[in-house]
């Protein structure tokens, strides 16, 4: 079996305008035909003998990357992205950063030899991410690269900014031209910056199917260093982080106090658990400023089809992504009352496993934790579930964790009341997602606020 997809088409071909985009902005475009065509020649077949792939030092400005998205400047492109409020769709640019950051790593993997072995890249994880996006339609800029690189791993950082008005035929007018990476711009957090995240990314081979030993990087300038010292500590970070679960970790003494309180609260009223402590007649309907947590519970089903996925049958991350946030935005949507509500961030996700094509895709989403009004933010939480038709198993591929607000005066977020013991777990999780939240939000605002 020979690689039929493209570079390019690896990644977009399920979405044209970011196929063009990518095509057009590239920065040199005949290098990126000449590693399509070599990918082409590619047999993946196991009884094909590999030689061993070559490995090249490979600098940051190797992998660098930009992209333009001028939704203001081009009708055509913001019909293909614009979302109900007359925004840009939210779900589509998760689903871009993903395509981007496998573009980059790609580029960051070749190794210029028409004979490497071929590799397949897939999304590892992807940090938390801090939406500051404006409230009138703008043009867009897309920037990152590999700023980290471990064995078969990489750590794409990527920044999304809005270009000035006036920049932005200077910006399209540049597009194919080189673009001039630079570290210092890419770190600096600016008024413009609406997001900035990292996506980890691994080599996988495409013949064994095992994570496959990707070219070293080399730093060149202080400011590369200092790009490659943090994302070395944030791998480190991940590690003891995904160690702080709830199951690990059981509540401290002061969330105990709250899981008490908590407790007191939802036992007052009709329709809780029935427990002994409470006389059912005494108890009271569910004031209009509360929901219960189980009926905030939304889910969808989708068929995984073959236009979402990669060459080894897979569909994308970014796929997944715009999926699950979509579903917490109809979600949120269902539970504000109001059409009024947007993403202020996104957890870390970590893709655990493969979802295969010709696999269902069930997501279940549900509010779990709101302080209600005056409050206006509330987390919400997405499970992917695959469930493998015909063997009729299922399986847990991810969990996303979405941070979502009411952005109209008139919407009251209601306070969400857990029936259960296992209800209180999630009501606890997400309380401690929104005390993080509410620090990491508050520690970029300042970062951004300095640099004005
Ligand atoms: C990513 C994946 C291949 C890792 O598999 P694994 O069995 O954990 O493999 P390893 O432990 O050998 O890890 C491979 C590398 O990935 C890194 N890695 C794995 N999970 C990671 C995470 N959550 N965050 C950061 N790095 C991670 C490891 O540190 C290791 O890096 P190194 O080789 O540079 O030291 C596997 O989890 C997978 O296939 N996930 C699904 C990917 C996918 O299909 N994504 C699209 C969405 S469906």
């Amino acid at each position: 079996m020979h690689r039929t997809l493209t570079y390019i088409h690896y990644f977009s071909y399920n979405n044209p305008a970011i196929h063009d985009r990518l095509y057009s902005v590239l920065p040199n475009r005949f290098w990126i035909d000449k590693v399509m065509e070599r990918e082409n020649q590619k047999p993946i077949d196991e009884s094909h003998p590999q030689k061993p792939r070559q490995l090249i030092e490979k600098t940051m400005a190797d992998s660098y990357m930009e992209m333009n998205l001028p939704f203001k400047s081009s009708p055509a492109l913001l019909e293909e992205y614009i979302f109900v409020d007359g925004r840009i769709r939210t779900g589509k640019l998760l689903e871009d950063l993903d395509a981007m950051a496998g573009a980059i790593a790609y580029k960051h993997v070749d190794n210029g030899d028409p004979d490497a072995p071929p590799v397949t890249i897939v999304t590892a994880c992807v940090d938390r991410l801090d939406l500051l996006l404006p409230n009138a339609v703008e043009d867009y800029k897309l920037i990152g690269q590999v700023t980290y690189v471990g064995t078969s791993s990489m750590e794409v950082f990527l920044k999304a900014e809005i270009i000035p008005d006036g920049e932005s035929e200077q910006s399209s007018l540049s597009a194919t031209e080189s673009p001039k990476p630079s570290p210092e711009a890419l770190g600096h957090l600016g008024p413009n910056t609406i997001l900035a995240t990292r996506f980890t990314m691994v080599a996988i081979d495409s013949v064994t199917r095992k994570p496959a030993k990707i070219n070293p990087l080399k730093t060149e300038t202080p400011a590369e260093e200092r790009l490659f010292e943090f994302a070395k500590a944030n791998k480190a970070r991940k590690k003891r982080e995904s160690e702080t679960t709830l199951s690990r970790h059981p509540p401290t003494q002061e969330e105990r106090l709250a899981i008490h309180d908590i407790y007191l609260q939802y036992s007052q009223y009709k329709g809780a658990e029935q427990d002994p402590m409470t006389n059912p007649e005494d108890k009271k309907p569910l004031p209009k400023e509360f929901i219960w947590m189980e009926d905030t519970r939304i889910d969808s089903n989708f068929l995984m089809q073959p236009q979402d996925r990669n060459i080894h049958n897979n569909i994308f991350g970014g796929y997944l992504m715009r999926r699950a946030y979509e579903l917490a935005y109809a979600n949120s949507t269902l539970y504000l009352k109001s059409q009024h509500a947007d993403l202020l961030a996104m957890d870390e996700v970590i893709f655990r496993k493969p979802v295969h094509v010709g696999s269902l895709l069930n997501l279940k989403s549900e509010i779990i934790y709101s302080e209600g009004h005056p409050h206006r933010s509330f987390q919400c939480r997405v499970v992917a579930e695959v469930v493998d038709i015909e063997k009729d198993t299922r399986e847990t591929t991810n969990v996303f964790y979405f941070t979502m607000a009411a952005t109209d005066e008139k919407t009251e977020p209601r306070r969400i009341l857990p029936k259960t013991y296992a209800e209180t777990m999630l009501w606890l999780d997400g309380k401690r997602r929104r005390l993080q939240g509410v620090s990491s939000r508050h520690l970029l605002l300042e970062q951004l606020a300095k640099e004005k």
